[in-house]
């Protein structure tokens, strides 16, 4: 070539490599994804296979472990691999010293210096707890979850960590499984709707802000209808369920962008959602074109082979990584077979340079690589942990999360002065209970106890007598944990308190650590002497206001029909006993609604609202059996779906549906304040497509809206409907919008009150 077509030629070269070039200045998403692709692409070009197979790799730290310990997971190995730049990410190591130092030799020890992600199980705050997700979600507010999520990031980020494996968007109808705290209940839009509301919170607009961090939505998919409610049990659904219930959530937390997915423990149809490519690839990837990553629960590679499915790790490790399971948590599968996999041509490395690069993107946009010690910054740890704003938004959130489920005679809220209070029941002084399952970091007696709650309100006299115990064990691995205690011995002691007091409050319900991550139950009454107990302070007080304290709905039929109040107050987290007192003497009107419907008895479950009416749906006459329902028992829930009390009351009136265009409808409704404080309401939408292509529930949520009233004061409220609330998907997976007659209803809770309807004609379906 002449010397100068050669000049011309690098003249085109830079000018073309210039403009190809990230525009510092141009801040623009666009440019922003362009710039974070490219370095992902050169950084992958620069790595051995055994690099990237490190990226896949997860590693437990050396002491919190929340799955079974695997035999070859030793530190030394651990170490070795971390320096050999083996390990793309680490869990439960926490705070900024632990963290710096794992960070410290990825970045400072390997050839190519590939920060660590470093994931933690962020499920309701950090070391300040909020309220149990199921207790956030029965606040219905949206805003106060995406601060609580928001300042569970800020927390948890000031201790080193940049990923939580959360939120839980598994929908659930069975309270016997114990995990049902952890998420959202039964409802697929409310369940959306928290979804959304938890990535935005977790990660803020900003991911590579020093106080946000990567969310994870699990467990894809179906975990939450695990066969009889035992822990990672089988699960066996059909198409409609599926897309209809199960989905939702999940879509919901994609299109809010949220950065990982887990897959789950469970096999979906008979195949484990671990080596599921229907989920992983043909869904998540490419209909839904999630381009985060994808991490295995603890182990779930592995456990392939016990369901049945791989022959051996080699095998789960092929399957896995063929399915779409881009990173390997604590299996050792990846990291063990990978690399003679592709080398034997099983595996291709382009399925490798695929979950590379979504690991790699995600690092990119954490920020990591700019600084990978922006999470490990000490003085910001001791300022932000347990800061003022964080112990106020817990306690708002806290506060927010309790449910009114009765109060008969206005028995609450309490006078602050002049009453004689018996406080019973073991949770009533639990500074730890109340911290709830999932609290790794939160120190033990970290919780304000109602006692010491009600404490604050000295004008009243309060004796606390304990009664008994909920459990024997405290421990949160102890097996006892499960043994509720027999003993009685405290009885007369609580009797002889309750007798002579005016008002009776009793703290009863389930030790924090009775639900959760295989805390399945067969019973869901109150554990062990508690109900003895209860009816033997009725005996003699019957004034009682019940508090509960519980990871999901229990079964207290006897409570409802004899005591006159009942709180459902959850395990609230670290400000737990303020939130309660507070309910408790009025100075918080409740306005929390149940996610989950309350079942009568066990035998009900599962028990949801969004049920299908069945052929047999009405009791056709007396001396008739042959009906959809028990013998013993009503269909009816006890307390159902969207239940909830306040200390005034509501009226629903003038109910409209105004057809806007063939298919989009406007609902208004009038609510007004007809108590005599002020109270805030969550009225709520529920549509019924009467007859389609596949059978309908009788009932589906498709908005909800928190109104503040005055007393006297009404305000109209407005929603809309168009395709996306009224259509369904059908078994060919296909979102439509069929033709007909559709129920319109609002109201308080699931049991609504006003009733209308529309119809779409059929030539206004495109
Ligand atoms: C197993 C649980 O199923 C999952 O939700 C959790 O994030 C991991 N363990 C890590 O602790």
């Amino acid at each position: 070539m002449k010397k100068t077509s050669l000049g011309i030629l690098i003249i085109i070269l830079t000018i073309f490599n210039v403009s190809c070039k990230e525009n510092p200045n141009d801040n623009s998403i666009e440019n922003k994804t362009n710039s974070i692709e490219k370095k992902v692409a050169d950084l992958l070009s620069k790595m051995t296979l055994e690099e990237k197979i490190g990226q896949m790799n997860q590693y437990n730290g050396f002491w919190d472990v929340t799955g079974p310990q695997p035999l070859d997971g030793d530190a030394a190995k651990k170490y070795e691999h971390l320096r050999k730049g083996y390990v793309g990410s680490m869990l439960n190591v926490r705070g900024v010293k632990e963290v710096r130092a794992v960070q410290k030799i990825a970045v400072e020890e390997t050839r190519l210096g590939i920060p660590l992600i470093i994931g933690f199980d962020v499920i309701h705050g950090y070391k300040t707890l909020s309220p149990i997700p199921l207790a956030e979600a029965a606040s219905w507010d949206l805003e106060a979850i995406k601060k609580s999520a928001q300042v569970a990031a800020k927390e948890s980020a000031a201790a080193g960590i940049n990923w939580t494996f959360a939120p839980m968007v598994d929908i659930s109808r069975d309270a016997r499984w114990g995990r049902v705290m952890e998420g959202a209940g039964e409802d697929p839009y409310l369940g959306s709707e928290i979804a959304m509301a938890r990535v935005y919170g977790f990660q803020g607009d900003d991911l590579s802000s020093p106080e946000t961090i990567a969310a994870c939505a699990k467990h894809w998919a179906g975990y939450g209808f695990s066969e009889s409610g035992r822990d990672y049990n089988t699960v066996d659904v059909g198409t409609s369920t599926l897309n209809n219930i199960i989905f939702p959530p999940f879509k919901a937390a994609a299109k809010a962008g949220v950065r990982t997915f887990m897959n789950s423990f469970n096999e979906l149809n008979g195949i484990p959602a671990t080596g599921n490519v229907y989920l992983q690839r043909d869904i998540l990837k490419d209909a839904w074109q999630f381009d985060g990553f994808v991490v295995s629960d603890w182990g779930s590679i592995n456990e392939m082979i016990a369901h049945g499915y791989a022959k051996d790790k080699k095998e789960a490790a092929e399957l896995s990584v063929i399915a779409g399971s881009d990173m390997d948590m604590e299996s050792y599968a990846y990291v063990d077979e990978l690399a003679n996999l592709v080398r034997e041509g099983k595996v291709k490395e382009s399925l490798i340079d695929d979950a590379v690069k979504r690991i790699l993107r995600v690092k990119f946009e954490l920020g990591l690589f700019d600084d990978p010690y922006k999470y490990c910054d000490e003085i910001r740890e001791k300022e932000v942990t347990g800061s003022k704003e964080i112990q106020e938004a817990v306690l708002d959130m806290a506060k927010k999360s309790i449910v009114l489920l009765k109060n008969d005679n206005e028995i609450l809220p309490l006078k602050t002065n002049g009453l004689n209070i018996a406080l019973i029941g073991a949770l009533a002084a639990d500074k730890t209970s109340p911290l709830g399952s999932w609290r790794i970091a939160a120190e033990d007696s970290t919780a304000v106890s109602v006692l010491e709650g009600m404490q604050k309100y000295p004008d009243n006299k309060l004796t606390y007598s304990k009664g008994a115990d909920v459990t024997i064990g405290k421990t949160e691995f102890a097996i006892e944990l499960n043994i509720n205690t027999e003993d009685k011995s405290g009885f007369p002691e609580a009797i002889e308190t309750a007798r002579k007091a005016d008002v009776v409050v009793m703290v009863l319900g389930e030790h924090g650590f009775q639900s959760g991550e295989a805390r399945s139950r067969t019973d869901l009454g109150l554990p062990g002497v508690q109900q003895e107990l209860l009816e033997a302070i009725y005996n003699v007080n019957k004034n009682i206001v019940l508090v509960l304290n519980n990871g999901r709905p229990l079964t207290i039929p006897w409570a409802d029909k004899h005591i006159p109040a009942i709180v459902e107050a959850w395990q609230l987290g670290t400000q737990s006993g303020n939130a309660i007192a507070q309910v408790l003497y009025g100075d918080y009107n409740p306005s929390g609604k149940l996610p989950m419907s309350f079942p009568r008895s066990i035998g009900q479950v599962p028990i949801y609202y969004n049920h299908k009416n069945t052929g047999r749906p009405v009791n056709p006459g007396s001396n008739q059996v042959f009906w959809s329902h028990y013998s013993d028992e009503s269909n009816d829930p006890l307390y159902p779906f969207g239940h909830g009390l306040s200390y005034t009351t509501f009226t629903y009136t003038n109910l409209v549906v105004d057809k806007v265009s063939n298919d989009i409808f406007n609902v208004s409704v009038d609510i007004k304040n007809t108590g005599k404080v002020i109270g805030k309401e969550v009225a709520q939408l529920y549509i019924q497509d009467v007859f389609s292509s596949i059978t309908r529930p009788v009932k589906e949520l498709k908005g909800f809206q928190m109104v503040e009233l005055k007393p006297n004061q009404q305000q109209t409220i407005k929603f809309s409907l168009s395709k996306d609330e009224l259509g369904f998907f059908n078994n060919g997976g296909e979102f439509v919008l069929e033709p007909g007659e559709f129920r319109v209803y609002v109201g308080g809770s699931s049991k609504t009150v006003l009733e209308s309807n529309l119809i779409i004609e059929k030539q206004s379906i495109k």
